[in-house]
């Protein structure tokens, strides 16, 4: 059974996870925002000893802290990283906090074949397993990727009695692991946040949103991507611009679009017997249009 609806099942912290993180741009500042506001989350019984420790009685508003849930949902374009960030979160969370943690990301296939009716039974089994792995010194981490099929808002007509029912089943579980006292977090990415019930949105602690990269973001990737081939600053100016929104229509390449299909095309074109230079690059961007922004 767990091999079947768990498409990744990874132990925490991960060499492989870490290395990978490297390489991710604006991942420190995303990092940053959510553990600072997670921290709280995870570990209501220092904050209690703090506010004890500080000012002799238990604030007020530890107890409204508890009202958040320990559910962070990663919303952006396909491409923008929210499964390789939710990966990297979980595992440098593991590493911040001097504990071990699992991983586990829902298998989407199971839930593609469009029993509905077994999208209640595949929630709960991923739930039960969740809390099975949140162990005493572990942290157990439940990614529900492409969320949109399973969570999407209850009140839409056409929505079948069976799908309501696994987003009914959903949010009771997601009300159900914050008695684990922050050794579960959930993880949920969409494309389109405005499709997810609004009782999960308001029950999470974070909504992180995934944009295509900026100018100085795409510098960086082709930069760091690239390393060892010495293009000049106004080289590497020019490789960001025609991948930016005001050379393509309005919508720039997401970090996808530049690091697996520019970038191998590239590479495709140069090898075996040439070098990788600076005209194949641009030669190759102008072949390629961005992907479409999922509405
Ligand atoms: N911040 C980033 N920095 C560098 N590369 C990135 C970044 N975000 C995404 N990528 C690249 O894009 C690929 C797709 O990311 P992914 O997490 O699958 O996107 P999403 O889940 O949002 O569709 C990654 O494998 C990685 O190569
Ligand atoms: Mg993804």
């Amino acid at each position: 059974m767990i091999e079947s609806i768990f498409d990744n099942i990874l132990e925490l912290p991960s060499a492989s996870i870490a290395e990978r993180t490297k390489n991710l741009i604006g991942f420190e500042s995303k990092f940053e925002r959510i553990f600072s506001n997670l921290k709280l989350l995870l570990d209501q019984e220092g904050l209690i000893e703090w506010s004890k420790k500080f000012h002799k009685v238990e604030l007020p508003i530890i107890g409204q802290l508890k009202d958040k849930y320990p559910l962070i949902i990663l919303a952006g374009d396909a491409g923008t990283g929210k499964t390789v960030s939710a990966e990297a979160i979980a595992d440098r969370m593991v590493r911040e906090l001097k504990k071990e943690g699992f991983f586990l990301k829902l298998n989407t296939r199971v839930r593609g074949e469009g029993l509905h009716g077994q999208m209640g039974n595949l929630v709960n089994d991923a739930f039960s397993e969740l809390k099975r792995q949140a162990g005493k010194r572990r942290i157990a981490f439940l990614l529900i990727d492409e969320a949109d099929a399973i969570a999407s808002t209850r009140s839409t007509m056409q929505m079948h009695q069976e799908e309501k029912a696994a987003v009914n089943t959903l949010i009771q579980k997601i009300d159900e692991i914050r008695e684990l006292n922050g050794r579960a977090v959930l993880f949920m990415s969409t494309n389109r946040l405005h499709f997810i019930d609004e009782a999960i949105v308001r029950r999470a602690a974070i909504i992180l949103e995934f944009e295509r990269p900026i100018k100085e973001e795409r510098i960086e990737l082709f930069k760091q991507s690239l390393e060892g081939i010495d293009f000049s600053t106004k080289q590497l100016e020019h490789l960001a611009e025609i991948t930016g929104p005001e050379k393509n229509d309005g919508l720039g390449f997401s970090f996808s679009d530049i690091r697996l299909r520019i970038l191998p095309e590239a590479i495709a074109a140069s090898f075996p017997d040439k070098e990788l230079t600076y005209e194949i690059l641009t030669e190759t961007i102008s072949k390629i249009k961005p992907s479409p922004q999922i509405i």
